[in-house]
């Protein structure tokens, strides 16, 4: 099934939980809804599940609106993030619970849970109740329960945030290797870039109820719309400075490590402060006395340089308007430009929080 958002703003008293949302869902994908604390995941999920209806705008599965379409009729099935068990019923019967609601006959229930616990992995625990699991055993028991009512769409909110580390990098890859098999649309949420980047389709990078970008873990880290995600998602740093130059949706940025080129990512103009995302592995340090015959600051760098060469993922970096704070600790050439970086649009992010994530020490190391 296809699912389709247009404009779905939702509203708490004076807070927009959700200030103009607009999402295409593609049939059998799995989607991520990413972003920080506050910025309407969940919220955007008791959408689609019908738990809560939008104030404006519309809801779509496949071609047919679903306002006003009780939850029970949605055919969706949710996994919340406390798991959400019966703690005084057995496995069967935790998963058997809604086929039973619908009024299933006993021998189709008893066929239908075992098939699902079979595929999440708990057969023979069919008689332990919730306190007699552990963490990622009742998360598997969770999305049993949503996967036996045949949905044809599966929302998972923040499935695995109660887990340890281990225990959750196992089961994600088991919950895209059975979205997979099942080819069920899918919703996914979570505040956790690295989650997300595994497991995803595409992704909906939100920002304070609102889309910031939407694309495939791919595009999202190499080609970052603005300075919010391209700071949100993977590690970048970030190196403010003037446009000098424009070109071919390239940019050229005097910045305190020297004149830097990247994609264009924004409508930028000459004059212009601008920040200039790198990612870490788009730089290469390079022993100082091959530099030492050059020109400190060239323009562009020079082809070749110390951040050019087999390594780059395509676009390293991007600069977008805006600033980030002073950058300290540059005092010679930082060799940027050819596929390793590129200019990222977007409004400036606040001072403080975001300059404080980049990583002067690394360029400290390069040859004046
Ligand atoms: N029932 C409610 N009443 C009032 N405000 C609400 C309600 N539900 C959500 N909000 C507000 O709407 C905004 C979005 O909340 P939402 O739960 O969708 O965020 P989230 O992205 O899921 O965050 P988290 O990662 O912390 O779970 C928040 O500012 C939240 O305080
Ligand atoms: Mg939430």
């Amino acid at each position: 099934m296809r699912v389709r958002l247009e404009g779905v703003v939702k509203r708490y008293g004076a807070t927009a939980a959700l200030a103009g949302v607009s999402l295409e869902i593609r049939e059998g994908e799995l989607f991520t809804l990413l972003g920080p604390s506050g910025c309407g995941k969940t919220t955007t999920l008791r959408i689609l599940a019908g738990f809560t209806e939008p104030d404006e705008g519309e809801v779509f599965f496949d071609e047919t609106p679903v306002r006003g379409v009780p939850p029970a009729e949605r055919g969706v099935g949710i996994v919340f993030q406390n798991y959400a068990l019966w703690p005084h019923m057995t496995v069967f019967d935790n998963v058997a619970y809604g086929l039973r609601l619908r009024k299933v006959a006993a021998p189709e229930v008893r066929r239908r849970v075992k098939e699902v616990l079979d595929q999440v992995g708990l057969a023979g625990m069919e008689d332990r109740t919730p306190g007699q699991l552990s963490g990622g055993q009742q998360q598997r028991v969770a999305v049993a329960r949503a996967l036996v009512l045949n949905p044809r769409l599966l929302l998972l909110d923040e499935p695995l945030s109660n887990l340890d580390a281990k225990v959750r990098a196992r089961l994600r890859s088991e919950i895209r290797k059975l979205q997979q098999e099942l080819r069920i649309t899918t919703v996914y949420v979570t505040h956790d870039q690295e989650e997300a980047m595994v497991l995803s389709d595409r992704i909906a990078v939100m920002r304070e109820g609102r889309v910031a970008q939407v694309g495939t873990p791919v595009e999202l880290y190499e080609r970052p719309a603005d300075l919010f995600v391209a700071d949100f998602v993977g590690t970048n740093n970030l190196v403010s400075g003037v446009v000098t130059r424009l070109q071919d949706g390239w940019a050229e940025v005097s910045t305190a490590a020297g004149v830097l080129r990247g994609r264009a990512a924004a409508a930028l103009r000459p004059g212009q402060r601008a920040v200039l995302a790198v990612r870490p592995e788009a730089l290469r340090v390079a022993d100082g006395s091959c530099l030492a015959a050059r020109p400190a600051g060239g323009a562009g760098g020079p082809a070749g340089g110390a951040s050019r060469g087999g390594r780059h993922r395509g676009a390293g970096g991007g600069v977008g308007a805006g600033d980030p704070g002073a950058v300290p600790g540059f005092s010679g050439p930082l060799r940027g430009g050819g596929g390793g970086a590129h200019v990222a649009g977007g409004r400036a992010q606040p001072q403080g929080a975001r300059a404080a994530r980049t990583r002067p020490a690394r360029h400290r190391e390069l040859p004046t």
